[in-house]
């Protein structure tokens, strides 16, 4: 029998936390960080995810400021949004919900976010950072998701320095960072990805496995090593029949279950915690412009 890793339970400890931190803010300088959420269109994924952001902020007493924008927006009109919430004394974070529609450039949207309020940790400087800065930097903007990831991993209370950790995939928004998180935590990491020869081999050598391939149930037992730790990234709907759907990770979790220490499901695992350390990364945002 494994670890089942709760994402519920460590981000409700990690919300509940911050809602402390909060008050403590709010009783001392007389306000509270404030979060703009900016969603581009309708994809119904990205109205999901945005709407349990808001709500997860509301929750710990962050004031959301919603700015839902029609498909048809231009680049330059987003950008000029952006503007008036980096010279709001209001904002502390600003998150772009991605993907954002194809006639605009995600990149010069994303630089044109003040590295200070970058809720997400997806600008230049931010990620620059996070790739120098010798440990978990405690001011630090840090990529949601993989942070969450860590913070799952830290739960476990396992030794992490020089582990075998393998990262699948190289993504901007989870792969590149969390390799640079796993490598502050002196962990011996590699970084696999579709043109990597033999992936299988080397999943099989990991330790520590955080698979964020976008591939339905695509890691199975013969991925996995006796032992390892497991965090599944993916979020896949698949159909079960004419009507019906359900949510399944990239990890085919009653095969590689039996055979590790720790898994992460899905839902539950890695999804409250990105939205738990995109809350963390507000605050800090706020305590970085009031205290340092
Ligand atoms: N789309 C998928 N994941 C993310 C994320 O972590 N942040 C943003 N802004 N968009 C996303």
């Amino acid at each position: 029998m494994s670890h089942i890793l709760d994402g519920k339970k460590v981000a409700q400890k990690l919300k509940d936390r911050l809602k402390i931190e909060i008050e403590n803010i709010k009783s001392k300088f007389d306000c509270v960080p404030g979060l703009a959420v900016v969603q581009v269109g309708n994809v119904a994924a990205s109205s999901v995810y945005v709407k349990a952001k808001t709500k997860a902020a509301k929750e710990v007493g962050i004031n959301v400021f919603d700015h839902h924008l029609e498909a048809t927006t231009n680049q330059d009109e987003l950008i000029n949004l952006i503007n008036q919430l980096n010279n709001s004394e209001d904002i502390d974070g600003i998150l772009v919900q991605l993907p954002l529609p194809k006639t605009i450039n995600e990149e010069v949207v994303l630089n044109s976010i003040l590295p200070e309020k970058d809720a997400d940790g997806f600008h230049p400087l931010n990620v620059g950072k996070l790739s120098i800065s010798p440990k978990n930097d405690e001011n630090l903007m840090i990529p949601c998701t993989p942070y969450g990831c860590l913070l799952l991993l830290k739960e476990l209370n396992i030794e992490l320095v020089g582990k075998n950790a393998v990262v699948i995939g190289r993504s901007n928004i989870v792969g590149k960072p969390m390799t640079q998180l796993l490598l502050k935590e002196s962990c011996t990491v590699t970084t696999v990805h579709s043109k990597t020869v033999d992936i299988e081999s080397i999943c099989k050598n990991a330790d520590i496995l955080i698979v964020a391939i976008g591939k339905p149930e695509f890691v199975n037992k013969d991925w996995v090593k006796e032992g390892a730790v497991i965090i599944d990234v993916g979020i896949n709907r698949v159909k079960i029949n004419e009507k019906k759907s359900k949510l399944v990770g990239d990890v085919l979790f009653n095969d590689v279950e039996p055979k590790v220490s720790a898994i992460s499901p899905v839902p539950g695992g890695v999804g409250p915690m990105t939205i738990a350390c995109l809350l963390r990364n507000t605050t800090t945002s706020c305590k970085n412009r009031l205290i340092n």
